[in-house]
């Protein structure tokens, strides 16, 4: 098994051309210059990218899974260790704090008028009906 490349975004900056384009997107390295006339979404787009880091256009588009298994035929590599950043999927993530907020202050503003007309509900009787 060989050992994954790592290349640096100087390296990749350098195949920004159609007779050698590099993208990163994600961490990882592509070499799409066979890919630049098949590309669905057409060469310019790639070109346009092409010696960059395309992870935000990329995910933009929101590319299908088709896409995204395709691309692994054109990876030659990964970004080295410390020029790496933050993969940001476009996948929902429910889990996330502000969702919790969002859920809590939700339950909130339910409950607390509930309760407030329970209470004062219960007053009006004892006071009015007795
Ligand atoms: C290795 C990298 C890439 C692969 C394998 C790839 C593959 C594809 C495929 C298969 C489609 C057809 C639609 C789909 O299945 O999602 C597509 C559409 C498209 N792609 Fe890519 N793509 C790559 C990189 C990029 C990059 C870097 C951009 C930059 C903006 C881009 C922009 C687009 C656009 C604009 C479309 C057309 C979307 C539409 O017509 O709705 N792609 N790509």
């Amino acid at each position: 098994m060989s050992e994954t490349k790592k290349y640096s975004l100087a390296e990749v900056k350098a195949h920004n051309d159609n007779n050698s384009s590099w993208v990163v997107i994600n961490n990882n390295v592509y070499d799409v210059t066979p890919f630049l006339n098949e590309h669905p979404g057409g060469e310019e787009v790639l070109l346009e990218q092409a010696g960059r880091d395309a992870s935000d256009p990329f995910e933009d588009v929101g590319h299908s899974s088709d896409a995204r298994e395709l691309m692994a035929k054109y990876k030659i590599g990964e970004l080295v260790e410390s020029e790496r950043k933050q993969v940001k999927e476009k996948i929902p993530d429910w889990s996330s704090g502000n969702e919790t907020a969002t859920t809590d202050s939700t339950l909130k503003s339910w409950v607390i008028p509930i309760i407030l007309a329970i209470i004062a509900t219960i007053v009006y009787r004892f006071y009015f009906l007795s």
